[in-house]
């Protein structure tokens, strides 16, 4: 009988209970990481934009499966250079037929239809402004593995909302998993809809859980004073002094130490931010052991 695609392109793909079978699998990862082993195995990571945490982490994870990484990070020395397309440049690569294919690319690519046209298990490792969802997945496990309930967490994010598809990816989590989402940041780094907060002391006031996003400087050259932002929803040691309760920190980096976060953070133990990156291992590890499991 044929497997349903194990592919993950958005959060929507996966039911609540798989996303808690997926978890129960990355502790197994993390207290087990060479369990598994998936010898004589290749998947394709190919990464069109930059990438640290999720492309060292995708290898790591198959380091640990056995599996052989071929890795593309970046354009130059591709025939993308040459102006062959993504499109183009990953069929030729699923043509190879690596078990899987991880890939992070911007939004004009169709990554829906190209997982159709390859007929391999695609995971989608950020997606221009549209989803992230590994990214979610894993910071919904961090908390998790923290002994929280996540059906009771109000996760606030500040910042760059409405740029930011690890928040597209978390609004599809919270409808998943039963935990609340809020915004806040300047007005015009807001969406829409949602729960807003532009005062960020209200907000914290209701969260549960805080996750600043990096501001993308990039996008707001003109219209952004960092000073300004720092004040108002910067965070650092002096206004989490004040945080009631047992609220956490969370950060999906990279982070703009001095901006978003000061860098002293990092050391108060309500800062997850390591933790995280840890997580999304055995997150990235689990996901892509069940490919291989279904694809035998
Ligand atoms: N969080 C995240 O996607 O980080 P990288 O861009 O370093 O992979």
């Amino acid at each position: 009988m044929p497997h349903p695609s194990p592919s993950l392109i958005e959060v929507a793909d996966f039911t609540p209970s798989q996303i808690q079978s997926l978890f129960q699998a990355a502790l197994e990862c993390q207290k087990n990481p060479e369990a598994l082993r998936f010898p004589q195995k290749t998947f394709a990571l190919l990464f069109f934009e930059p990438s640290t945490r999720t492309r060292f982490s995708f290898e790591t994870a198959s380091a640990r499966l056995g599996v052989h990484p071929l890795v593309l990070d970046g354009v130059q020395g591709t025939s993308l250079e040459k102006g062959e397309s993504i499109e183009d440049t990953v069929m030729n690569i699923a043509a190879m037929k690596p078990e899987a294919i991880v890939i992070r690319c911007g939004d004009s690519v169709d990554l829906c239809s190209l997982q159709k046209a390859t007929g391999l298990p695609m995971v989608n490792a950020g997606w221009g402004r549209r989803a992230h969802p590994t990214q979610a997945l894993l910071d919904a496990l961090t908390l998790q593995m923290q002994g929280r309930d996540l059906r009771k967490e109000k996760l606030l994010v500040v910042g760059d909302v409405k740029h930011s598809r690890v928040v597209s990816s978390h609004v599809q989590l919270s409808q998943k998993l039963g935990y609340e989402i809020a915004f806040s940041g300047p007005k015009e780094f807001l969406p829409e809809a949602g729960l807003r907060f532009e005062k960020l002391q209200v907000g914290l006031e209701w969260a549960t859980a805080v996750m600043a996003l990096r501001v993308q400087h990039e996008r707001h050259a003109q219209s952004y004073s960092v000073a300004t932002y720092r004040e108002q929803y910067g965070i650092d040691l002096k206004k989490m002094k004040s945080w009631k309760g047992d609220k956490v920190l969370l950060h999906p980096g990279p982070v703009n130490f001095g901006v978003e976060l000061d860098a002293d953070v990092s050391q108060d133990p309500r800062c997850l931010i390591l933790q995280q990156v840890s997580w999304g291992v055995s997150l990235r590890q689990a996901l892509l052991a069940q490919i291989l499991a279904k694809k035998a």
